[in-house]
């Protein structure tokens, strides 16, 4: 039964490998760049996290998730000879990240030493059986079982710093775990985040509410997954060399129901450009594109947007059900400078990765409210841009690039060297548990005065 599925029984005995491995090679590395970043992997009984892989099949109105768990929750290659190319699904991202920081270069496995504690537990996969499953109505218990393990498991490394120095990844929007506790039966999501035991933990999430606490958003894993530098660069040059026919892209669902909102504005625009001839402005073939993505067409076939994204500008990106869309991290993959029209879609979610202050000097922000309601034409704010800024642009969106990629675990020394998306999260985690810590002892020292 344990092995119902090939895929499964691979990524379990390779887990079991690997943190045998990754811990004893790691420990004999007594490196002094490790001073202030050392991490311990707690462990944790695989009910929360191995066993609940097992059960990727039982939640058809979500998904058979199973395909995606291949290549350690990359998912299975776009094709058999492709190198970086998967057909990731970014809930994996619990997966992703638990591989990845097996490979971290400072695991210690002395909780006393460590300066931040990883609890690879995969709370979004966890939530499923709340969010789609049949306990639905009591999905404020989301979370309780793992504090009680905490609590009865080795008490003392929680206590230590009263769980401040934990963190863990929660592969979904923050609102999916979100929901009140006073709120029976609850409408949507379980109530994770908002229960106190938990107040005092770092999560990761693919974004954050509007006044997050224990929540830091990080990128959405795209689909491209290099494992050395020389494909990174490959890359890199392609996104340069790319001609950029199209002006602007936009690439999803929705938009077509009657009242008023930013997708709608903009299929009405990309309607209206191509019936007023689509042509011959400025050298682009065409003014706008849109990629279909209804009912889930791209999730994870990457070829549909990606060859598009390379040939445009701008790519629009309006919020959806959330106000952040995985397509941004696609677009920057791709070179296509972003066009935020509300800044919960990005700038204030992604601060670690993308700076806030730099938002300008790689993307365009349109006030949803200006063209929803007064008439302000996207087309016609894009079009000003001279072609000098659009390149300067340009480059700063490839600067960010190798930021906001995964890369593949396993991945050669050279490209290790390079910041990817997972580096600047477990060093920006290990910045904010330090901060944390130290208000918390300030804290205490007052307290001693009163
Ligand atoms: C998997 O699903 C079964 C049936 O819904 C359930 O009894 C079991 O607890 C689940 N396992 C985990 C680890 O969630
Ligand atoms: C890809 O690999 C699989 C399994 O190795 C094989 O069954 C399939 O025919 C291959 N597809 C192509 C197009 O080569
Ligand atoms: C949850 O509670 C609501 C209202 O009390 C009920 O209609 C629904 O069937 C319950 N759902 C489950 C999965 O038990
Ligand atoms: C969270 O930290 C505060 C001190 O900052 C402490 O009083 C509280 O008990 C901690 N919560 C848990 C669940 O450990
Ligand atoms: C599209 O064209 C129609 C007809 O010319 C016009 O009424 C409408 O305002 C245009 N919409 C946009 C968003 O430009």
């Amino acid at each position: 039964m344990a092995c119902k599925f090939p895929i499964l029984c691979i990524i379990i005995i390779n887990f079991y490998i690997f943190s045998q491995l990754g811990l004893s090679q790691n420990l004999e590395s007594d490196n002094s760049d490790c001073k202030n970043r050392w991490i311990y992997i707690r462990k944790l009984p695989q009910n929360f996290n191995l066993d609940l892989l097992k059960n990727c099949s039982e939640y058809p109105i979500y998904d058979n998730f199973c395909p995606h768990l291949a290549n350690h929750g990359l998912g299975q290659k776009t094709h058999n000879n492709s190198q970086s190319w998967y057909r990731t699904d970014p809930y994996m991202l619990e997966l992703i990240f638990h591989r990845r920081i097996l490979e971290y270069p400072c695991l210690t496995s002395d909780y006393t030493s460590a300066n931040a504690i990883f609890l690879p537990y995969y709370a979004g996969l966890d939530a499923l059986k709340y969010l789609y499953g049949p306990e639905q109505n009591s999905s404020f218990n989301h979370g309780k079982e793992l504090f009680d393990f905490l609590q009865e498991d080795e008490p003392e490394i929680w206590r230590r710093n009263m769980g401040h120095d934990h963190f863990l990844v929660m592969a979904r929007p923050a609102w999916d775990f979100s929901q009140p506790l006073t709120i029976d039966p609850p409408i949507w999501g379980t109530s994770f985040l908002e229960l106190p035991e938990f107040f005092n933990i770092t999560c990761l999430t693919l974004e954050g509410r509007a006044w997050p606490w224990q929540e830091q958003a990080i990128p959405y894993p795209t689909s491209f997954h290099p494992h050395n530098l020389n494909l990174l660069d490959t890359w890199l040059q392609r996104v340069r060399k790319s001609r950029r026919t199209s002006l602007m892209l936009f690439a999803g669902g929705g938009g077509i129901a009657n009242n008023p909102n930013v997708r709608r504005s903009i299929r009405d625009e990309c309607e209206n450009s191509t019936i007023n001839g689509n042509s011959g402005y400025n050298g682009y073939e065409k003014i706008c594109e849109i990629v279909d993505c209804s009912n889930g067409v791209c999730e994870h076939d990457p070829i549909r947007f990606m060859k598009p994204m390379l040939r445009s500008r701008f790519c629009l990106q309006p919020p959806g059900d959330t106000p952040s869309r995985r397509s941004t991290f696609d677009g920057i993959l791709a070179g296509c400078i972003p066009v935020f029209f509300e800044e919960l879609s990005a700038k204030r979610q992604f601060g670690w990765h993308l700076p806030e202050d730099q938002y300008g000097d790689f993307s365009v922000f349109i006030p949803k409210e200006d063209v929803v309601g007064n008439g302000l034409k996207i087309v016609d704010v894009l079009k000003s841009i001279s072609r000098a800024e659009v390149r300067r642009m340009r480059e700063n969106v490839m600067e960010l690039i190798p930021k906001v990629v995964y890369r593949r675990h396993g991945s050669s020394l050279g490209l290790r060297s390079k910041k990817d998306a997972i580096d600047i999260a477990v060093e920006s985690t290990i910045r904010r548990i330090k901060s944390r810590l130290t208000e918390v002892s300030v804290q205490k020292v007052l307290k001693t005065f009163v």
